[in-house]
């Protein structure tokens, strides 16, 4: 039997995200076994691997930080609960208890046969035998490999959603749910506190353990077949559960939500950045590129949400500037959302370029944060259209993407035509624009293949 690791694990292992793996298995300079890897395969395609550096495993939450800014968690910890990690240990005594075991009975019969070997009139395969076994034995890659992923898996547990085939990991204290989001995924919920129901899930394999009290009633049926609350219990052991995701905007109930301005900034002369926090049990679920209807102060506007759904509680808009003089700090706007269809197509395969200017920046920022959280390589180039020769006002935003992710190209420019330049046949791409009624108009001058754009209903 190969000894085999998910995709997942193995872009941790050798400190890539997993759409490079996967990247890798489409140009066919990787093959994978019942749709897992075998560890040799994997140090044959990343023979650069650095086996005993530490930072290794750090490399893809790097990633993420420096491309997404990420808040850090409410209580900052990689490790899980003391009684998580006794119970992960508690497992992994008993793997051990099993391999020395069997190693134990190997060993025996390994002396028997020398043994026997011993006793036969031609000695020359008994003293092969005795020198094979007494040769030193050399560290193999492949097992110390698999000892580094020995150590994740106390460190994380992971997790596969049937029937999506999603996978991700569960990290520190987050229960379930929260790490469900943190990759991207949209997965359902509504309390988070463990009342509502809407995030229960099947456990099909692997071991859960409560993390606080709820209040939910489950049905005999439901104990019988092993479902769980994903916000009141974490990981043990790696899992499969069957869960519902949301893939279309349709998926997600409309929601109204009491926010509290919790930052106002200026990004430049034209646009004011707000922050909106929700309440902790009452957090926003969104699919990235949505939009949502703020009310305040006799006012209500719609406006695209700028931040990743991995964060539903703090909600990030750029607005026009004439709105500052509405809010305060720890007001409360009414939001109702989400709204809109400019959704990823998740399923597509297609090279994506995404094209916006200052007005239209917002739903691609969510768009691409989205995929950055979703370890999904599936951006190829953003282009931000400007005819005023002045920095774009996230410029330095748009870099670090470049540096944070190996194929993402960025290119500011003073004309659409340059998208066209560059890729004169978009059939095969998905193309997302967001922008004014002007980069809208000249898209359709210039770009005659289809396109998804952004809309808002309109504000009032
Ligand atoms: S989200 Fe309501 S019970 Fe889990």
């Amino acid at each position: 039997m190969p000894q085999l690791l998910t995709l997942s694990r193995a872009a941790r292992l050798v400190g890539v995200t997993r759409g490079a793996i996967q990247k890798k298995i489409q140009n066919g300079e990787l093959s994978t076994f019942e749709g897992q890897l075998k560890v040799t395969e994997l140090l044959r395609a990343y023979p650069e691997t650095q086996i005993d550096d530490t930072h290794m495993l750090e490399r893809v939450k790097q990633i993420k930080t420096a491309a997404t800014f990420t808040r850090p968690r409410d209580h900052e910890s990689a490790l899980p609960s003391t009684d998580v990690l006794i119970a992960r240990l508690i497992k992994l005594g008993k793997e051990l208890i099993e391999v020395k075991s069997a190693f134990k009975r190997q060993n025996e019969l390994l002396k028997t046969t020398s043994n026997k070997l011993a006793e036969l009139e031609d000695d020359s395969l008994h003293q092969w035998l005795k020198a094979e076994i007494q040769q030193h034995p050399k560290l193999d890659p492949a097992a110390q490999l698999l000892a580094n992923d020995t150590v994740l898996g106390i460190i994380a547990a992971q997790v596969k959603i049937i029937p999506s085939g999603h996978e991700f990991f569960v990290e520190g204290k987050d229960s379930i749910l929260q790490a469900a989001l943190r990759a991207g995924l949209a997965i359902n919920y509504g309390c988070e506190s463990g009342n509502c129901g809407a995030c229960k899930a099947r456990i099909v394999s692997g071991e859960v353990q409560a993390i606080r009290n709820y209040d939910y009633v489950f049905t005999d049926l439901e104990k019988q077949m092993n479902y769980q609350l994903l916000c009141s219990c974490t990981a043990i052991t790696d899992l499969t559960i069957e869960a519902a995701e949301a893939h279309n905007p349709e998926d997600i109930p409309l929601q109204q939500i009491d926010t509290k301005v919790k930052k106002l900034a200026q990004l430049n002369d034209e646009l004011l950045l707000l922050r909106l926090q929700t309440p902790r049990t009452n957090t926003l679920r969104f699919l990235a590129g949505q939009y949502a209807t703020l009310q305040f102060d006799n006012t209500e506007i719609q406006a695209f949400i700028a931040s990743c759904p991995c964060d539903g509680r703090n909600l990030e808009f750029h607005l026009n500037s004439k709105y500052n003089k509405f809010f305060d700090l720890n007001q409360t706007v009414k939001l109702e959302g989400p709204h809109g269809d400019f959704v990823l197509q998740e399923n597509s395969k297609r090279p994506t370029l995404f094209i916006t200017d200052d007005q239209g920046f917002p739903p691609i920022k969510s768009l691409i944060e989205h995929v950055i959280a979703s370890d999904n390589e599936i951006i190829n180039h953003l282009y931000w259209i400007s005819q005023e020769k002045i920095e774009h006002y996230q410029h330095n935003l748009c870099r670090s993407w470049v540096d944070a992710l190996d194929d993402f190209k960025y290119t500011a420019t003073e004309t659409i035509n340059q998208v066209v330049t560059d890729y004169p046949d978009l059939s095969n791409f998905e193309v997302y624009i967001a922008g004014s009624e002007n980069l809208i108009s000249a898209a359709a001058k210039v770009l005659t293949n289809k396109y998804h754009i952004a809309k808002l209903r309109g504000n009032k």
